[in-house]
């Protein structure tokens, strides 16, 4: 697992032309990559300039792509700063091998929702979609740009439809060996990152932002959700959302979470697993460490299906499925205006317990340890500070809690303790006999 740094990317710097009013290509040293580049990555020794119609009206997809295709195999692509594109296309960027993305302009992706629910990429899982997918082998995505999702159409008619199908921002997808770094990632429609069927990446340096200017609220915003992938590192990045920070879906393997700010959020969380009855999900070899968490529902969060159907909303239902949630640690939290410290249960989406105890979820919790949280919680559930619930006493095993120390803002500390050996939960007080929230 890396732990490598990623110092910031200086952009070359723009010359602009005054005769012709009109952008020229920056000076760019395709040697000077972020240190979060891995280092066995070849250099780039082609440079080629993405053009653009510059009005973020016209439909750029034919530029990217012949960029890409040009300077793959050993190139640099340049997005220059000062330049906007407009993608009107989803693009399948799967063929990339040996290339780096230097984004430092502007990408919009168009607001034609008819479009894109029926061309974006189906990722099948939680039928999500992504504007695009991005993957292959070596590959680098850097620059100090942003990509905007042009979200707020979409958090409108979600408001009107849950059942639309809102695309992902930024799709990795089978990347093997690479890195996103130094990028602004703007009103995603819906998560922000998926990351599936990816081996050896780095994200760093990663700001996400979005709010709605409407009543409506933008929803399901995950800054990131792996799934079906390994050694995956998420570090040095700033989140303000309204969903998950990070979020370890089924068969996430090896993955460390560092130096994250995540405001408004839902915690770091593993799941929801074991939502699709026969099928296995695997998330083992987690470390979530040095984090700063504020106004968010939850801190550290593991939420598994119980072993019977549940709905928690129309467009999110399940139960049942098996695996295990095995060797995750949760090590340097500091809390303000948290809702839930810790928040762990196995009766997610399942709101009467007496339900979820008779039917226990076929997905064991094993080998968790929580420590060195601090701070104070919203005292939204006060007493309550946190809550650690299993479906059965056979479900979970060792479980384990130290240097823990939270408070209410009325001074309680009480976690409600099911189903989980007390013994180990060193220090936390769990005098609590009630219950969970969805
Ligand atoms: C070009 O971009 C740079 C850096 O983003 C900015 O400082 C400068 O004002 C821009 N120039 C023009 C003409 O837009
Ligand atoms: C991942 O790979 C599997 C097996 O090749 C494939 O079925 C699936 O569609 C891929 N993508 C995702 C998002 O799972
Ligand atoms: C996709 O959404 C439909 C409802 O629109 C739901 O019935 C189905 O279970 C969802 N599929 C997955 C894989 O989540
Ligand atoms: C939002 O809701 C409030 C209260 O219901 C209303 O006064 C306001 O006009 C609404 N704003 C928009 C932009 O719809
Ligand atoms: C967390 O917040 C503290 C206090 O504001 C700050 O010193 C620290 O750098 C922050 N750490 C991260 C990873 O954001
Ligand atoms: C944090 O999120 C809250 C909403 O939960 C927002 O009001 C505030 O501006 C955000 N803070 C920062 C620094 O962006
Ligand atoms: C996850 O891994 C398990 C164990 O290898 C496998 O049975 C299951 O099919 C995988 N699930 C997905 C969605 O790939
Ligand atoms: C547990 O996961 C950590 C990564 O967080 C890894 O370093 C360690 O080797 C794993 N332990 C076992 C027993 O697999
Ligand atoms: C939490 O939200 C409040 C507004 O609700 C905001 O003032 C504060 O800056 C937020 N905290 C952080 C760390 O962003
Ligand atoms: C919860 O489920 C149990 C068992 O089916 C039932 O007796 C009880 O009435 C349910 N409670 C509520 C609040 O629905
Ligand atoms: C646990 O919480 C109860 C109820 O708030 C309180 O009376 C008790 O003093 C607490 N115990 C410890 C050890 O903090």
């Amino acid at each position: 697992m890396r732990t490598s740094n990623c110092l910031l990317w200086l952009a070359a710097s723009l010359c602009f032309d005054l005769a012709t009013a009109s952008p020229v290509k920056p000076t760019v040293d395709p040697s000077n990559r972020p240190s979060c580049v891995p280092a066995e990555s070849p250099a780039r020794n082609k440079i080629c300039y993405v053009d653009s119609h510059n009005d973020q009206l016209t439909d750029d997809s034919n530029y990217i792509l012949s960029a890409l295709h040009e300077c793959n195999n050993g190139g640099h692509v340049v997005f220059p700063a000062n330049q906007s594109y407009l993608i009107g296309t989803a693009l399948d960027l799967t063929f990339l091998q040996h290339v780096d993305l230097d984004i430092q302009g502007d990408i919009l992706f168009s607001d034609d929702t008819d479009y894109w629910q029926a061309n974006a990429f189906q990722q099948v899982f939680q039928n999500a979609t992504t504007f695009f997918q991005l993957g292959g082998k070596d590959v680098n995505v850097y620059g100090g740009g942003t990509l905007d999702g042009n979200g707020q159409v979409w958090y409108d008619l979600y408001a009107e439809d849950i059942y639309i199908l809102r695309p992902i921002l930024f799709g990795t997808i089978g990347l093997h060996k690479g890195s996103i770094s130094n990028l602004n990632l703007r009103y995603s429609p819906q998560w922000y990152n998926f990351v599936a069927n990816s081996t050896n990446v780095v994200f760093s340096d990663i700001s996400i932002s979005s709010y709605s200017k409407s009543n409506n609220t933008a929803k399901n915003t995950d800054g990131w959700d792996t799934y079906r992938s390994d050694s995956i590192t998420i570090q040095n990045s700033v989140v303000n959302n309204g969903d998950d920070c990070v979020s370890f879906k089924p068969n996430s393997t090896n993955i460390l979470v560092q130096n994250m700010h995540c405001n408004g959020s839902h915690g770091i969380s593993v799941g929801s697993l074991g939502q699709y009855a026969n099928e296995i999900d695997i998330v083992s070899n987690i470390l979530v460490t040095n984090i700063n968490m504020s106004n968010a529902t939850d801190g550290a969060r593991i939420k598994v299906w119980p072993g019977n159907p549940a709905a928690l909303s129309g467009d999110l239902q399940g139960g049942g499925g098996g695996g295990v949630v095995k060797n995750v640690t949760y090590d340097g939290m500091q809390i303000t205006n948290v809702d839930y410290a810790i928040e762990v249960t196995q009766c997610y989406g399942q709101k009467n317990e007496t339900l979820c105890f008779q039917n226990p979820s076929s997905l064991r919790i094993e080998d968790i340890t929580f420590k060195n949280i601090h701070g104070t919680t919203s005292g939204e559930y006060a007493p309550l500070v946190g809550t650690i619930v299993c479906s059965s006493d056979t479900t979970c095993s060792n479980i384990r809690a130290e240097d823990i120390d939270v408070v209410g803002p009325s001074g309680s500390d009480e976690f409600a303790c099911l189903n989980v050996d007390d013994s180990l939960l060193i220090g936390l007080n769990c005098s609590a006999v009630t219950s969970q929230s969805n």
